[in-house]
């Protein structure tokens, strides 16, 4: 069976590591008999200059035909006085909710050999392993009303924060199956002592809970919860949050590790199809420089394996050939420490193509 995988490079250094991320998938064509058909198409910022907007129709009905979606990152300082409507971080929006990519997956794992890269004590972050499943079709990223009107002679700014209970329900479910697979703990953050909306989250998560009695459930407010995260992240597994704080303590867990060149993250719609990226953005300051770190993206592919295609197999053999050349001390400028090899992207592409080829196990390639 052939896997079709739409390619969206995008803005930045996605232009560098989606290609890094591609050659991975090519490698296990030849290690593991899986087969992949590439499209190419523009995103963001890049498909703004082409055609007048950051996700032109083709773009997206590639992405909708396709069984899987690589999107690199979106955006930079060029287009930033651009109108909000036609933003390349639009695209990113429009791409979540025309799929129905309702369910973020956003690990945060420390790397032992990575440990120094962070800027919190080892002994804080050493065996941090935490998952954050983000809702990415809801809340007040989409609620409306929204908007900037002028209302008795003064500009107004709105936007709505909206959960239904189906909503709510099918996002706690994602996280529940998750965690059953792990830790077998799950913290669900809200504002439940001051958002009604939140106060309903917490409830139908609770309700949500009968079926996962295997899985203990907490639950936190997002103000102590990005306390929590900076002084004993180690007490968490899987955190389950709506839209808004998910984007904030996904950024928040990712920086725990030192290295948000190294994380992963899915976004899934109800059949586990979904796009898969880096959690990092288009780090415009390197971009074209051959600096980037490809690594998040080409773990993006294990997790498009396994959670999209069930090749856990397949997955399994990117991880460990990451932390294969983590361990020769290959690294990228973001995670190099002193008596490390500094290498760059295509580099450390290169690097991890090359364990995959050759790692014990693997059919001969052809
Ligand atoms: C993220 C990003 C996006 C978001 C932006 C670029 C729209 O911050 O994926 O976390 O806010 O969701
Ligand atoms: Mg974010």
């Amino acid at each position: 069976m052939t896997h079709k995988i739409a390619v969206l490079a995008g803005d930045g250094i996605g232009q560098e590591i989606v290609p890094e991320a591609v050659n991975v998938l090519k490698a296990l064509e030849k290690t593991d008999g899986l087969r992949f058909e590439f499209e190419e198409a523009p995103v963001g910022g890049t498909a703004y200059d082409q055609t007048g907007h950051p996700l032109p129709e083709a773009t997206l009905k590639l992405a909708k035909a396709a069984d899987s979606v690589l999107l690199g990152a979106v955006g930079g300082p060029k287009w930033e006085p651009l109108d909000y409507s036609v933003r390349p971080e639009r695209a990113l929006l429009g791409l979540r909710a025309e799929l129905g990519l309702f369910a973020n997956i956003r690990p945060a794992k420390v790397y032992e050999a990575l440990v120094e890269a962070s800027t919190l004590k080892r002994e804080v972050i050493s065996g941090v392993d935490v998952v954050v499943v983000r809702e990415l079709t809801g809340g007040i990223y989409f609620g409306q009303p929204r908007g900037v009107s002028v209302e008795n002679g003064q500009r107004i700014g709105r936007n709505t924060a909206v959960y239904s209970e189906s909503e709510i329900r099918r996002i706690a479910k994602v996280a529940f199956e998750i965690a059953r697979k792990r830790g077998k703990s799950l913290c669900s953050v809200d504002k439940a002592n001051v958002l009604e909306v939140t106060e309903l989250w917490r409830t139908v998560v609770t309700e949500t809970h009968k079926d996962y009695s295997d899985v203990k459930l907490s639950h936190m407010y997002v103000d102590n919860a990005a306390m929590q995260l900076i002084r004993n992240p180690r007490q968490f597994d899987v955190i389950v949050t709506s839209n808004l704080f998910g984007d904030v303590l996904s950024d928040e867990a990712a920086m725990l590790t030192g290295s948000i060149g190294m994380l992963p993250s899915a976004s899934l719609n109800d059949q586990n199809k979904g796009m898969f990226e880096p959690i990092h953005g288009s780090a415009p300051d390197i971009a074209g420089k051959n600096l980037a770190n490809p690594i998040a993206t080409i773990l993006s592919m294990a997790m498009m394996l396994s959670y999209t295609f069930g090749e856990m197999k397949a997955a399994k053999r990117i991880e460990d050939a990451v932390n294969a050349v983590l361990t020769k001390g290959l690294r990228t400028g973001d995670i190099w420490t002193e008596g490390c090899s500094k290498i760059g992207t295509k580099e450390m592409g290169a690097a991890i193509v090359g364990e995959i080829i050759n790692s014990p196990g693997c059919a001969t390639p052809s």
